[in-house]
Parts: structure tokens; sequence; C-alpha cells
């Protein structure tokens, strides 16, 4: 595969040894040890939304191993897809850069700019998918149990772009997803058969948050509110208002339970601060995960395959 733009394109195989990567490095960060396995390599990122983790975590990752980052605003370049053909923007940035992050409102961008572009293309998030979100989510999940197949993951709210590569996520590593979501926000019927495809059983969406937990090894949740949907503010905070995870619903899942949160984080809204600070939050490890995983894309795209 030369581009990372939906968990569906990767097999199981090839996504494991992605956290076996991501694993090795990390171990060796924990040390101080540093793989400088690309060195001058370029990365040009392109972001259309906000960013903190992914921006960061990419360029850390980058730099490290030995590559230097371009960070791009779209209105530095007049729009992506705008003031020039897409695919001119891909194959222009193909002759500088060696890999391109792109986190775009529309998918489709994303796989336009991949298909044109002779160097690798990593989807940093867009309104559809975020697969690097969902393998760091894997890795944080390995690191506390003791095997993922048929592990049992909630998530409670939107099943939106999160959700949905969640969901890719649990169907390619063997783990049982209920997604729990308001009536008008549930997971759509399509990704729901694409992971059943994948893995049997894999994905179920039910309408109430309780049911949902009661037998959850891990919770997760994230925004009620996506970036682009500011307007619709009002509306979803009375839509998912039963859809908060707090100490109550927590009384309903069992002890001991993980939580897990993409970040960023409104307290109050979709999770209380207290859950969000328990002892059984794993959201920073989440977030940390992202450089590790990240550094370990970059690796197996970019560098020497026999290091590996
Ligand atoms: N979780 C995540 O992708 O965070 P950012 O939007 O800050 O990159
Ligand atoms: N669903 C959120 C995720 C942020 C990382 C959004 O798209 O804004």
């Amino acid at each position: 595969m030369k581009d990372f733009i939906s968990l569906t394109d990767y097999s199981t195989a090839n996504l494991k040894e992605l956290l076996r990567i991501a694993s090795k490095l990390k171990s060796m960060y924990r040390v101080g040890m540093q793989d400088w396995c690309i060195p001058g390599k370029s990365m040009a990122m392109i972001f259309e939304k906000p960013s903190l983790r992914t921006r960061v975590s990419f360029s850390v990752a980058m730099a490290d191993l030995g590559g230097h980052v371009i960070y791009i605003r779209p209105e530095d370049i007049g729009g992506l897809g705008e003031r020039e053909p897409m695919k001119d923007t891909a194959r222009v940035l193909s002759r500088y850069a060696h890999v391109i992050v792109a986190r775009t409102f529309e998918h489709q961008k994303v796989v336009d700019l991949a298909r044109h572009s002779s160097v690798p293309v990593i989807n940093a998030l867009t309104d559809w998918l975020h697969p690097c979100q969902a393998m760091a989510d894997v890795l944080t999940i390995k690191e506390n149990f003791d095997k993922l197949d048929g592990l049992r993951v909630v998530y409670i709210g939107d099943g939106n772009n999160v959700a949905r590569s969640l969901a890719f996520a649990c169907a390619k590593f063997g783990m049982k997803l209920t997604v729990a979501s308001p009536a008008g926000y549930e997971l759509d019927e399509e990704t729901i058969k694409q992971a059943n495809s994948v893995a049997k059983g894999s994905v179920t969406q039910v309408s109430d948050a309780p049911k949902g937990v009661a037998d959850a090894q891990v919770i997760y949740t994230d925004t009620w509110v996506s970036m682009g949907q500011e307007q619709q503010q009002e509306q979803r905070v009375k839509d998912f208002i039963a859809f908060r995870v707090n100490a109550e619903l927590l009384k309903e899942a069992p002890d001991g339970v993980k939580i897990m949160h993409c970040l960023p984080a409104h307290r109050g809204m979709e999770i209380t601060d207290e859950v969000f600070e328990s002892k059984n939050s794993l959201i920073l490890d989440q977030a940390e995960n992202r450089l590790h995983f990240q550094r370990a894309l970059l690796k197996k795209l970019l560098g020497p395959q026999e290091q590996l």
C-alpha cells in the first residue's frame, strides 16, 4: 500500500506489523534511543481544520526519525483544490516532499490527493475517517489487556469519523464494538455492513447508552460536535444529552472499565471531568500513542525496509 487512507485498505497482518513496530519504537523512545532512519526526508502537511495532537505528533515523529516538516495552511496555497486543480497540487508536492499528511473536510479530497501523488498520502482526519487515531487506540487497548480477540468496546455518541475508523479497527483486530447513539446519529449502515464483512458480528448499533455498557471492557466517547458542525451545536447538545459518559453511566458498566476519548474533550458535555480524570482513564496514553504509531507508520512508508 502506498497510502494510509482507510484501515479497510490494509490487511490485519499489515496492521499488526505496524503495531509491532510502534511498540518497538516506543520501548526505544522510553530509554532515549533514536531511530534516525529517514534523514533528509521531508513531509508536507496540509490541514484544513485545527489540530493539536495530529499536527504535533506527526511533526515530532518526523523529526525523531531524522526528517523534517513543511506545514502548509490551506490559505497559503489559495485553498486545497481551489487555486489550482488537486492533481497539480498533488503532483508538484510529490516533487518536493517524500510524504503528504492531509486533514480535510471532504474525504474525497484526501483520496484525490493520493490518486495523483507519487508519494504516500496519510489521512490525518477527514469528515469520514480518522485511521491514525484508531491505530493509536488499538495500541493503547493492547497495552492494557491480555488479548484483543473478543474484547468488548462500547462507543457512546456520534456515529462519526472516529467511530467509523474504530469500527474498522475493531473488525480488523477481532474486537466487538457496540455503538450507542441517539436516533439520527447512528453509524451508517454501509460502515456496519463493511465492518461485519471483515469479521462477522464485530459491530452492533444500539440506541440506549446504559444497555450498551453492561458488559463493556472499554467505553469510548468523542465530541458531540465535530469540526465543521459548529452551527449544529445547540441541536446536538439537546439530542446527545442522554449519551454522556458520567459516573451514573459507569454504574451500569463493570468495575474497572477503561475510559477512552480521542480528544479534544468537552468536559460536562460528552464526558465529565470526574470520569476523564479517573484512574481507569486511558485518555492521555491514547494521545501519546499517536506519536508512537505515526512514527512506525512513517518508518514503514519511508524507511529502509531491512531495518524493520
Ligand atoms: N485526536 C486528534 O486528532 O486531535 P487533534 O484534532 O488535536 O489533532
Ligand atoms: N470527531 C472529531 C474528532 C476530532 C479529533 C472531529 O472530527 O472534530
